[in-house]
């Protein structure tokens, strides 16, 4: 079955009288277990498309469902607190900025999501696994500015895991990295599709990069342009 379901979603942003049209009536399905890179021109409408994918926005129009539920429908949506929960029971979200907190240490950084989900209890063994995982059990009480930038990514990914989600979305997630440290980070996340079957929404500029993917959605001007 279909995981992730999208039928002519539309994003429009006004400025003023001006209507940008981000998404202009984009369809495509992403099974579990899929990598779907998303490639395309900057400004085609990857990030708006993922955001709405992660239920971080929402869409204009059109329908997206994830696991089943209609999440929106022509410009309706799953309420504040239903969003919330959909967002904590599937999605792990990695972003080109790392956002770690700079005053906590890579563990306290790690735990930040568990703090906002009263639901999420987060045991240490929890902890030392995505420590273990990311290979930054060292780093543990180190904070953010002793790190490397592909540490950093790696504290950011183990936080992204914390809540075993099903779906990671990773938005140019080696946009800042060289590429010896990208191409650690794309190892990563191969290894997590394949041995946890976790399903990736992969944004990237990098060709090679976008070759981890089983499956491939090109975007020009707020349309899919390739699909397979
Ligand atoms: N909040 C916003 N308000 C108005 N226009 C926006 C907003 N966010 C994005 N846009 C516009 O929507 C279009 C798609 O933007 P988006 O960020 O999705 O592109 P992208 O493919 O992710 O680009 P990049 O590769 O540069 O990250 C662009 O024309 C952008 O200017
Ligand atoms: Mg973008």
């Amino acid at each position: 079955m279909n995981l992730i379901t999208a039928t002519g979603l539309t994003k429009i942003y006004k400025r003023g009288s001006e209507e940008v049209r981000a998404l202009d009536g984009v369809s495509f399905s992403i099974e579990k277990g899929d990598i779907a890179a998303v490639t395309g021109p900057s400004g085609s409408g990857k990030t708006t498309l993922v955001n709405i994918i992660g239920c971080l926005d929402n869409p204009s129009s059109g329908v997206l469902k994830i696991d089943g539920n209609e999440i929106f429908k022509d410009g309706a949506s799953f309420s504040e607190s239903e969003l919330t929960k959909v967002r904590r029971k599937f999605f792990g979200y990695i972003f080109q900025k790392f956002f770690l907190l700079p005053t906590l240490t890579v563990k306290e950084n790690i735990l930040v999501p568990s703090v906002f989900q009263k639901e999420l209890t987060v045991t240490q063994e929890k902890i030392n696994e995505v420590l273990e995982i990311l290979g930054i059990a060292r780093r543990k009480n180190h904070l953010p500015y002793e790190l490397s930038g592909g540490e950093m990514q790696r504290v950011a990914i183990a936080r992204a895991l914390i809540n075993s989600p099903e779906i990671l979305i990773a938005d140019e997630p080696t946009g800042n990295l060289d590429s010896k440290r990208s191409q650690e980070i794309q190892e990563i996340l191969t290894q997590l599709n394949k041995e946890r079957k976790i399903t990736i929404i992969l944004v990237t500029h990098n060709p090679e990069f976008a070759k981890i993917g089983n499956k491939k959605i090109e975007m020009k001007d707020g349309k899919i342009t390739v699909e397979n």
